[in-house]
């Protein structure tokens, strides 16, 4: 049972959560859970960190990290002052006020949401949960999740949401490898089921973050913008790529179309190309809004013709890599630079990096992968050991491929040693290597 006074009302929730009296439990500890679970720490709360990952539950009780942008030494002193509990003993739900589902929303093979893991969530919470506990739902998924899906099983328990337990959705933002932009200072959205839902859960994160909170008139809300700005991106980035195809047929440089449109102060919003795009988030969000539109009738046409074009970015890149390169891919060595999804993070799931590596190894090319941030590329049954950039490893490479731009890269070496560069990120700008080319 939970350790704080008992409660009867909202007020005295939201009291705890002002006064950090209120113990914060957060379900999931990936990506997403880990950096929010010790942002409330800092901000003076008692954390307790479920995650059904045992191997995960261990490092970190052993005060390690296996996140890029998460210092051990947060983590050390969080478990050190006793402040943070990871743990995968789920009865320890009873003891916290406030839960936070940060658990993966993939797909599934046939590319349909995949919401197991909030249902597994939500169970689990229905069996431990005690009275007058907030629980918000942070995963990205399709509308109604929240309402439809988390609800009923939670009200299984005879609570009454809205009155003994308190149910939000809350639209996760982090966005990893962000220097400017963290959990603490990007605005956060909120729907709750009920007003008094909203109101708590508001209370909660205009304590924990320094910035905004804005609500919405219900979940449905709250999960579908999530799903708007991700789709957006997604839309974006694809015409960003259709015009890079375009732009190299016509021998104009996409990347200085882009700074020129960029000096229009209204209007416009810079995107970038690339080999494709990746992570847990912009492949996949979109694919739950086109499900979404088809349980109504709606066909997303723009967002299957933007996935199209992403997806076609990987054999683009290929391509034209074979036009560089002077002999064949299977006689070809080849040093890629870059595999997780975006600079500085050692995320890889669904990197278009993988896509590429996959083509290359069906044309039997002779692959190195440099990557500081990761040590074993895996893709499907394949796996290879990711190598250290050094002057040899690119001399006797037939090309450089630059897939993803980490910072902290020798690329001066790289520009002076390399037989021949294929940068898909217009990373250097001052590249003066004379086979220099750019998507
Ligand atoms: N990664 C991002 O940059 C990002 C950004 C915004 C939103 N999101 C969304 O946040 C959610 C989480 O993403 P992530 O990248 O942190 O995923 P992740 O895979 O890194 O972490 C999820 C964690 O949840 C654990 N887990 C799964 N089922 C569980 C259960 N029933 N009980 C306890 N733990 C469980 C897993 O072991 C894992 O450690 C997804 O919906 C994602 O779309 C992710």
């Amino acid at each position: 049972m939970k350790t704080t006074i008992k409660k009867s009302s909202i007020a005295t929730l939201s009291e705890n959560i002002t006064t950090r009296k209120a113990k914060i439990g957060i379900i999931g500890l990936g990506y997403v859970g880990l950096p929010l679970a010790l942002e409330i720490v800092h901000k003076g709360f008692q954390v307790i960190g479920f995650d059904k990952n045992d191997e995960k539950i261990d490092l970190l009780n052993r005060g390690q990290s296996y996140i890029t942008d998460m210092p051990e030494t947060i983590i050390e002193q969080a478990i050190y002052k006793e402040q943070f509990e990871p743990t995968n003993n789920f009865a320890k739900l009873g003891e916290v006020d406030v839960i936070i589902i940060c658990v993966p929303t993939p797909t599934a093979e046939d590319g349909t949401p995949n919401i197991s893991y909030i249902i597994e969530a939500a169970h689990t919470i229905e069996q431990n949960v005690s009275k007058d506990t907030l629980v918000i739902l942070e995963s990205t998924t399709y509308p109604g999740t929240t309402e439809e899906v988390v609800r009923p099983i939670i009200e299984k328990n005879n609570l009454m949401i809205g009155h003994d337990i308190f149910l939000a959705y809350s639209p996760e933002r982090i966005d990893p490898g962000n220097r400017n932009f963290s959990v603490s200072n990007t605005p956060k959205v909120v729907g709750g089921i009920s007003p008094y839902c909203a109101e708590v859960a508001r209370v909660f994160y205009e304590t924990v973050i320094n910035t905004n909170v804005y609500t919405v008139k219900s979940p449905k809300v709250a999960e579908m913008e999530k799903l708007l700005e991700n789709t957006f991106r997604q839309i974006n980035i694809a015409l960003v790529n259709e015009i890079s195809q375009l732009c190299h047929k016509m021998d104009i440089d996409v990347w200085e179309v882009i700074d020129a449109a960029s000096t229009k102060p209204y209007g416009f919003m810079p995107f970038t190309p690339g080999p494709g795009v990746g992570g847990h988030c912009i492949p996949v969000d979109p694919k739950y809004l086109l499900w979404a539109g088809q349980q109504h009738g709606i066909t997303t046409t723009m967002i299957e013709t933007a996935d199209k074009i992403n997806e076609s970015m990987p054999s683009f890149v290929v391509d034209r890599l074979a036009q560089y390169v002077n002999k064949n891919l299977d006689d070809a060595e080849v040093v890629i630079i870059g595999v997780g999804y975006k600079p500085d993070v050692n995320d890889y799931r669904q990197s278009p990096a993988l896509d590429v590596i996959n083509i290359l190894r069906e044309k039997k090319c002779n692959l190195k992968i440099v990557d500081p941030f990761i040590e074993t590329v895996v893709v499907d049954n394949w796996k290879m050991d990711t190598v250290p950039l050094t002057e040899k490893l690119i001399l006797r490479a037939d090309a450089v491929l630059i897939l993803t731009n980490h910072t902290n890269i020798n690329y001066a070496l790289i520009d002076e040693r390399a037989a021949l560069i294929f940068d898909t990120r217009n990373t250097y700008f001052s590249f003066e290597n004379k086979n220099y080319y750019k998507l």
